[in-house]
């Protein structure tokens, strides 16, 4: 059985690939891993923040593709893995980052917010895996998958009704994952990273009542006080995919969500309405 084991301290010869790389989580993790002598296949929908994200690997001296995908369309994911292993051969490392926010509770949730949801932050990672875990089988060296969770993916947010659903889901879809891809030796990681300083505060829509510009104001204020940085996030999920980890909480209320929701349920969900309250 070839072994799960990445040593991300050196990744020159290997291909990781990301998708969402044109900002935030998945920008930190395309540089970090470029220094570290990776070569990266990069997506995202947001081809001019992809653009800056590969100038910077390209100044790092390593090779970089990138493609603007839908991460919800199949046929979008289909077509970047056909290139990716033209130019580089075979993934060795896929992290399924691309996701979206929605600041609302399960009420002023619609059906098209479902969809949007579903078809980005859960079929977005069913479509990353269906199109490069075949190659990385058939190839029969192993390989590692990393799938953006969520601390809302182990504990609910009641603010985050349908992102914390889709969240459960790629927690879920990350354990039958790992099982599964035991045999071939590729590892699967379910990350949990906390609260973390990107765009995402700015990109999320908001539902519900109240004044929509304040409330983003407080979310924003609230995730820059925090201060935790995607550069961090991406040196702990390097970590984590080195020591082949099921589940990688990052930030410290990451570690303390995931293990209240394992040890202690109730004191789990209380926690987690604080949060939740916190945020609004
Ligand atoms: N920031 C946090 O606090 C936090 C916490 C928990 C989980 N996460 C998860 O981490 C991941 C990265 O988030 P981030 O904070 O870096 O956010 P971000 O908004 O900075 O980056 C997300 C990237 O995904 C891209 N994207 C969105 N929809 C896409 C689509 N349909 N196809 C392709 N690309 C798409 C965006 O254009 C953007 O570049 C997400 O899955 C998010 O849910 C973030």
């Amino acid at each position: 059985m070839p072994s799960p084991r990445i040593k991300t301290s050196d990744l020159s010869g290997r291909t990781v690939v990301i998708t969402g790389a044109g900002s935030g989580i998945g920008r930190e993790l395309a540089l970090l891993s470029a220094r570290r002598g990776a070569d990266l296949a990069l997506c995202d929908l947001n081809e001019q923040g992809l653009a800056e994200t590969a100038d910077g690997i390209r100044a790092l001296g390593r090779a970089v593709l990138t493609q603007r995908v839908d991460v919800a369309r199949a046929a979008d994911m289909e077509a970047f893995a056909a290139a990716t292993h033209e130019r580089f051969g075979v993934a060795d490392l896929l992290v399924n980052n691309a996701g979206v926010g929605l600041l609302a509770g399960f009420l002023d949730t619609g059906p098209k917010d479902w969809d949007w949801l579903v078809s980005i932050n859960l079929m977005g990672v069913v479509h990353g895996c269906s199109a490069f875990l075949p190659t990385m089988i058939e190839r029969g060296r192993g390989g590692h998958v990393v799938n953006l969770s969520s601390t809302a993916g182990v504990l609910a947010n009641p603010q985050l009704s349908a992102y914390s659903t889709t969240k459960f889901a790629v927690f879920g879809l990350s354990e039958t994952l790992r099982l599964e891809m035991r045999p071939h030796g590729i590892g699967v990681t379910a990350v949990c990273p906390g609260v973390i300083n990107t765009n995402i505060t700015r990109a999320t829509p908001i539902r519900g009542g109240g004044d929509h510009d304040r409330r983003r104001e407080h979310l924003a204020a609230l995730y820059r006080k925090r201060g935790y940085t995607a550069e961090r996030v991406a040196r702990n999920v390097l970590r984590a995919v080195d020591r082949n980890k099921p589940v990688a909480p990052i930030a410290a209320e990451a570690h303390l969500s995931y293990w209240l929701s394992r040890a202690v349920p109730p004191a789990g969900r209380w926690f987690s309405a604080r949060l939740a309250a916190m945020a609004d």
